[in-house]
């Protein structure tokens, strides 16, 4: 599985960071999430950062240009050979050309898309409780996964916090803006034959272990 190219669709609380971050920690994949890359952007006040955050605060998406180039500049940090899974990236039509025209200008190929299929009310039941470290960006929840001290990071003791756009109408918007600018990207991958449907309405460890099932 070694240089394996992976991107991950699905819409907002499926699971993709949490997926995501189980790929870095058990098979060492370097796992890259724009919506942390718009947050780490906000957070430091730069130029973009400041842009974003209207976006993101109201549930919106943020403008392709933005969030091509930062994505642009975080793979060609990749060390050639090392496998990779894109989290919250591409959203739109526009993301998913411009990444065809990344990988080509970088020689390499994607391996599958994995979309994992989550009803709406179990999504809403997740982004309720969510909860993420402050520190190293694991992800938490209230009830599904709660930290063993309650508002402590067990990884690294940096402090919980809920993100603001997980608020109940901002979500109303986020869920729509995937519907409509997100998920056609569907069929624009299963027409290039690798798109995986991944059931993911289950615990971590099961989705985690049809992930590995579908890409080994
Ligand atoms: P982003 O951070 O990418 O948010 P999102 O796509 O809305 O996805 P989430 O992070 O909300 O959910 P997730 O699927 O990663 O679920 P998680 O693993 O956390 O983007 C935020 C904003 O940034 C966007 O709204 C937009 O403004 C902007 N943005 C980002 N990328 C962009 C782009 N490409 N273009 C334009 N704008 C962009 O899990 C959710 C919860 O469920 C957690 O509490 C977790 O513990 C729990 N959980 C996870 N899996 C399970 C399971 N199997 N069983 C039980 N509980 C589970």
């Amino acid at each position: 599985m070694e240089g394996i190219k992976l991107i991950l669709l699905g819409p907002p609380g499926a699971g993709k960071g949490t997926i995501a971050n189980m790929l870095r920690t058990e098979r060492g994949m370097v796992a890259l999430s724009t919506g942390d890359m718009l947050r780490e952007e906000v957070k430091n006040r730069t130029q973009s950062g400041r842009k974003a955050a209207e976006y993101m605060n109201a549930g919106k998406l943020v403008p392709d240009e933005t969030v091509i180039s930062i994505l642009k500049n975080r793979i060609k940090e990749i060390p050639p050979n090392t496998g990779f899974v894109l989290d919250g990236f591409p959203r739109t039509a526009a993301q998913a050309e411009a990444l065809e025209d990344i990988f080509r200008e970088l020689g390499v190929s994607l391996d599958f898309v994995l979309n994992l299929e989550v009803p709406r009310d179990v999504v809403l039941q997740r982004l309720s409780g969510r909860r993420q470290c402050s520190g190293c960006g694991e992800i938490y929840h209230l009830k599904n996964m709660p930290s063993a001290r309650e508002g402590i990071c067990d990884k690294c003791g940096g402090a919980l916090f809920q993100r603001n756009d997980d608020r109940e109408d901002t979500v109303e918007t986020r869920l729509t803006a995937y519907e409509r600018q997100t998920a056609p990207l569907i069929e624009f991958y299963a027409n290039r034959g690798i798109l995986r449907a991944i059931k993911a309405d289950v615990g971590p460890a099961e989705t985690f272990n049809e992930v590995k099932k579908q890409i080994l």
